[in-house]
């Protein structure tokens, strides 16, 4: 085998809160995160040395500014196979959205890496490689229904989420991570996700219950052009989504359904004023077969 292509899931948060500021700079987090369907593609090619990244998008960086390139030049430096690889990604996740599309794209390469030069690695091992590159990559090796704690590296599997339909939409702007991190005050946050009872919902398989106590910290410090967010949750709401509520950073918000009509709907009326509109499904995890 020369040639693979491997799907890259974007995650949503389900929750996200923020418990404290650690001493290297990271937050302390508890988030539940969810692979969903959408997703870009990433193809890998072997050759005998060096790495090289394209993309469909013109505007992203091929050089070591991109999270797959150092991903590759990892996963050869640690392992100590001679070999290279061409690597030609697909986007279709949004940049900077909050729902990974970068990590991802790494934690496709590690794996895609593995099934290419056969290298009988664990989850675990490729988790520990992808916490350098990121603190979502550990999740998005092998994605499903995740409870993340630490720095969202530490990672306890859930029960699925129930069958449902999500729409997202991004709005035309973004927000730098760094930044809304250091808006937070950790001490000064009046509401926060009830994640023991979003624990206790997605055991139950309470769809309703799941989708009200989802909840993100984030939203109460956006800065003050991010007004979008909140035209974005009310529309999903109008059409009866269960629950809606931003993912990660953002600047992506998502609605949850228990019927796609009303998840079509949604996103053609969002669709009317935003680009980025999309609707998906959750994906279970898809644990790396060594
Ligand atoms: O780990 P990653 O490189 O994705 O993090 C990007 C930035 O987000 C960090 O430099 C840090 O400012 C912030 N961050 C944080 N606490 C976390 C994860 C990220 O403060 N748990």
């Amino acid at each position: 085998m020369t040639t693979i292509t491997e799907k890259a899931y974007a995650k949503l948060n389900l929750s996200l809160d923020i418990l404290s500021r650690r001493d290297d700079g990271y937050h302390e987090m508890r988030m539940v995160m969810q692979s969903i369907s959408l997703a870009d593609e990433v193809t890998i090619t072997r050759r005998e040395a060096g790495v090289s990244v394209s993309t469909n998008l013109k505007y992203l960086p091929c050089d070591d500014r991109n999270i797959a390139g150092r991903a590759a030049r990892i996963f050869f430096s640690r392992t100590g196979i001679a070999g290279g690889a061409d690597i030609v990604i697909k986007k279709r996740v949004p940049v900077c959205s909050g729902m990974a599309g970068g990590s991802s794209d790494a934690a496709a390469v590690l794996r895609g890496l593995c099934r290419l030069y056969g290298a009988p690695l664990s989850g675990d091992e490729l988790r520990d490689m992808g916490r350098e590159l990121g603190s979502d990559v550990p999740f998005c090796v092998e994605g499903g229904t995740v409870l993340a704690t630490g720095r969202g590296d530490v990672l306890e599997e859930l029960t699925p989420l129930p069958d449902c339909t999500l729409t997202i939409c991004k709005p035309f702007f973004s927000i730098s991570t760094p930044e809304l991190f250091s808006r937070i005050r950790c001490e000064r946050i009046r509401c926060r996700p009830d994640t023991d009872g979003l624990l206790a919902a997605l055991e139950n398989g309470d769809l309703k219950n799941i989708a009200r106590r989802m909840y993100n910290v984030f939203e109460d410090v956006l800065p003050r052009n991010a007004s979008d967010i909140g035209v974005i949750k009310q529309t999903l709401m109008e059409h009866d989504a269960l629950g809606a509520v931003m993912t990660g950073t953002g600047s992506a918000v998502f609605g949850l359904f228990a019927d796609p009509e009303y998840a079509m709907a949604a996103r053609a009326d969002l669709r009317e004023t935003f680009d980025d509109c999309f609707l998906a499904f959750p994906v279970k995890k898809r644990p790396i077969d060594v």
